[in-house]
This record gives C-alpha cells, sequence and structure tokens, in this order.
C-alpha cells in the first residue's frame, strides 16, 4: 500500500515537472501555448479588469475625451454648413452691352448665349428681347432666313420683333429694361422685364423699354 502510494507520488510528478517546479527537458508541460499572456491590454480588456491600472485609466479617458471631441466636431462642422448655403452662381442681371451705334437695324444674336438676350433695332428705336419663349420657357432660335423666332420645344413662331403669331405661345417674348449711363454705353437689366400680356396693354413702349437712338 505504501509503496504504491510513493509509486503515485513519482508517477504525478513526472506530470508537474518534479519537486522543484522546473519542466522536464522535451516536455510541453513548461508553459503551455494557450496560457501564453499578450503583451498588453486589449481594447475589450480595457473595460473588464476590474482594478484598473493608471495605464488602463488614462487609456479609457483618451476613448471619452476622443468620442467627445469627435461629436463636437461634427457639429461644429454641421454648424459652419449652414453659412455655405447650396446657390447656383447665375449671370448677373445688369451689364454693357456696347454703344448704340454698334447695332445696325435687324437682329443681333452675340449675348445669346452669354446673358439670353437679342439685341433688335428697328425705325422705332433699339431694344432688347428677353430670349424666354413665353409658352414654357425654352429657348427660341434665330432663323435669320425666315425673318422669325421659332422654339424648338413646341413650335411657337414669333416675328423679329419677338410677337407670336404661331404655336402654343400666349403672348409676346419679354422686353428687358435698356438705358443708357454717363458714359454713353447700352446698360441691360434683365430683372425689369416688360410685358404685353395676352388681351392687356402693351408695356413695350414703356420707358426703359426702348432706346430712342
Ligand atoms: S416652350 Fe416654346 S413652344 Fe413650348
Amino acid at each position: 500500500m505504501a509503496e504504491s502510494t510513493v509509486q503515485g507520488q513519482k508517477a504525478v510528478g513526472g506530470v508537474d515537472g518534479g519537486a522543484d517546479g522546473k519542466a522536464a527537458p522535451g516536455t510541453a508541460a513548461a508553459k503551455p501555448a494557450g496560457q501564453a499572456k499578450p503583451a498588453g491590454p486589449g481594447l475589450g480588456e480595457v473595460f473588464l479588469q476590474d482594478e484598473p491600472t493608471p495605464q488602463l485609466v488614462s487609456t479609457r479617458r483618451r476613448i471619452v475625451t476622443g468620442s467627445i471631441l469627435g461629436v463636437l466636431t461634427v457639429n461644429f462642422l454641421m454648424f459652419l454648413r449652414f453659412f455655405f448655403p447650396r446657390t447656383l452662381f447665375e449671370p448677373k442681371t445688369v451689364f454693357r452691352i456696347g454703344y448704340p451705334a454698334d447695332f445696325g437695324f435687324g437682329v443681333d444674336t452675340k449675348f445669346q448665349n452669354q446673358y439670353r438676350i437679342w439685341v433688335v433695332r428697328n425705325a422705332e428705336g433699339l431694344f432688347i428681347i428677353y430670349a424666354r419663349c413665353t409658352h414654357l420657357g425654352c429657348t427660341p432660335d434665330w432663323k435669320a432666313s425666315e425673318n422669325k423666332f421659332k422654339c424648338p420645344c413646341h413650335g411657337s413662331g414669333y416675328d423679329s420683333e419677338g410677337i407670336n403669331f404661331e404655336g402654343p405661345a400666349p403672348r409676346p417674348m419679354d422686353r428687358a429694361h435698356v438705358e443708357i449711363d454717363p458714359e454713353g454705353q447700352i446698360v441691360v437689366d434683365t430683372s425689369r422685364l416688360y410685358s404685353w400680356p395676352k388681351g392687356e396693354k402693351s408695356h413695350f413702349g414703356d420707358e426703359g423699354a426702348i432706346l430712342k437712338v
């Protein structure tokens, strides 16, 4: 019975590496791979350890401070966004186009793309047609060979003075305000339009609608 106990202790000693705690050479019992300790705490361990070390407290502070700063930064950027609204920068509505002597009789289309106007001179004077169809707002084309404006959208036709005579357009095209500045140049303002509503009085003869030059 006593011998059996001694043999049992020897057997246990063989597994543990002996009474002095040293691992036997060639055995894996010295330090199992599954028990290897990592170099530092992982993110999950930061909040799971019971007694925080100074390093752990510092890490937690950095995370909380970073989160607060992130939220404040996003809110500040959203606040700044209100000072930069999404706007369309349209061409200016008041501009010079040259001197009256620069324009002969007929329709001049050279400012169509830049300012969406045509300059027209006839026996009465010089005026500016705003190049917008009065049906649904398309830009008509000047057909010099036919002496008329033709809208490509639904076929409205206007004579050389912008008066509608065919198609669905309900009235003539509008005219822009025009005047001479102190230097003698023509100044156009497309934010001030003169119209001739259907069945109503025409404003094409109003002061500012035509230059008697
Ligand atoms: S928009 Fe010009 S005819 Fe319709």
